[in-house]
């Protein structure tokens, strides 16, 4: 398991669960990702140097959390030692890595999405914000970490995201606002076959109602009540399936999770954006609810044989997850505050707190070491059953300056 965030944790939990898998190995990891999995001080960034950890372990597959790797090539270093990898190709991952490509793949398998303009000067973004109009959305075209986009009704802010996207050495995408609901599908696919999870929803702005900065995550459920029955099969045929079909025809398969952010607008579901890994912190909720054992899944997939898998099994009922962020998260996220109470909150029934930003200091003494520090995710009967028991068991989290939004999952109308 490659990465170290709540994503991976959850990850690594679920391949720990399942009967097949004889060990979990994570590089880097974290405090967390410890307890289900031993931990290598590798760099995740360095392809040559996680394709070697592969071996030297006699590794059976390698999961990728982050795009950060994907982008650097780690899933075609593994697979040229012969190691099943989970994880596109350089190449493929450019769905995420360059939103103008995803942009270029959309128009090309006719997928929904929003009218977008490339631009590489300020006069050219001057134009696109006032023949769009407002909200305005000013995307940085490469991958900045949750950072990349703008959407704001000032036209100042807009132009100076933009200015700070050029001045990186980035183009920006000014991109037509789609109103709606938004929803994060996810799909495991082989390059050919495309295998939905449930829908999940996550809330990216730090405060209650939707106020505040944007942020990586601050919690998710999963799945959607308020959704329409069709999603994901009109999602499959319109977005998932011609997009993997439109990368396997340019000779770049896309083989791992595809993670479509879809807006569902008066005029059907349109594609916010392509990811080409899991969400964080979606997959928290999905994970929790899944019943089909994860590491058979991957490593189907990752051998190409997609098509011999079953529909996924998952438990009735929901899950929710609920994010305790650093103080000063998501501006200058404060490290090395002692975390207290994690097993009190995990020995919650039908809970577990996954670790995100968590390290150990000198003392050995639990401490934040980023801006999502955990993320607490409890299952239910339902969404409300659910929240319910994520927030009892937020309760006995103690970090000081820490924070978290109080209405996850509690308007699930959409
Ligand atoms: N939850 C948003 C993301 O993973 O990009």
């Amino acid at each position: 398991m490659i990465g170290s965030g709540g994503r991976e944790h959850a990850l690594a939990l679920a391949l720990s669960q399942d009967p097949s898998v004889a060990a979990v190995h994570a590089a880097p990891g974290n405090p967390g990702m410890a307890e289900v999995a031993r931990l290598h001080d590798v760099d995740p960034l360095v392809p040559e140097a996680v394709a070697s950890l592969a071996a030297s372990l006699e590794a059976d597959l390698v999961v990728v959390g982050p795009e950060a790797p994907l982008v650097a090539g780690v899933a075609d270093a593994v697979r040229a030692r012969g190691i099943a990898c989970f994880g596109p190709s350089r190449e493929a991952a450019r769905i995420e890595g360059s939103k103008a490509f995803a942009k270029e793949v959309m128009a090309a398998a006719e997928v929904p999405t929003g009218l977008a303009r490339i631009c590489a000067t300020a006069a050219e973004v001057a134009d696109a914000l006032d023949s769009f109009g407002t909200p305005y959305v000013v995307k940085d075209d490469g991958l900045a970490a949750g950072k990349g986009v703008v959407v704001t009704t000032d036209r100042s802010a807009a132009l100076e995201h933009a200015a700070e996207c050029h001045r990186a050495g980035d183009l920006v995408l000014v991109e037509e606002f789609l109103d709606g609901p938004e929803v994060s599908l996810f799909a495991i696919t082989d390059g050919t076959t495309v295998v939905p999870l449930l829908p999940a929803q996550d809330y990216k702005r730090s405060g209650d109602g939707d106020t505040g900065p944007n942020t990586g995550g601050m919690g998710a459920y999963a799945p959607l009540p308020w959704a329409p029955h069709d999603l994901v099969k009109q999602a499959c045929e319109r977005v998932l399936q011609p997009t993997v079909d439109e990368m396997a025809r340019r000779g770049t398969p896309f083989q791992g999770l595809l993670y479509a952010g879809l807006a569902l607008t008066g005029r059907g579901a349109k594609v916010v954006e392509f990811n080409a890994r899991f969400g964080d912190p979606e997959t928290q909720p999905l994970l929790a609810l899944l019943e089909s054992p994860l590491g058979v899944v991957l490593l189907t997939a990752a051998q190409g044989r997609a098509d011999e898998l079953a529909p996924l099994r998952w438990r009735d009922g929901a899950a929710v997850a609920v994010v305790v962020a650093a103080a000063s998260y998501p501006t200058s996220p404060r490290t090395g505050d002692v975390v207290r109470g994690v097993e009190t909150a995990a020995a919650h029934d039908d809970v577990a707190v996954i670790h995100a930003g968590t390290a150990r200091d000198a003392e050995h003494r639990l401490v934040t070491a980023g801006g999502r520090v955990l993320a607490v995710t409890a299952v239910g009967n339902d969404v409300a059953a659910a929240r319910k028991r994520a927030y009892e068991a937020v309760a006995h989290i103690e970090i000081d300056g820490a924070f978290h939004r109080t209405d996850i999952a509690a308007h699930v109308g959409g």
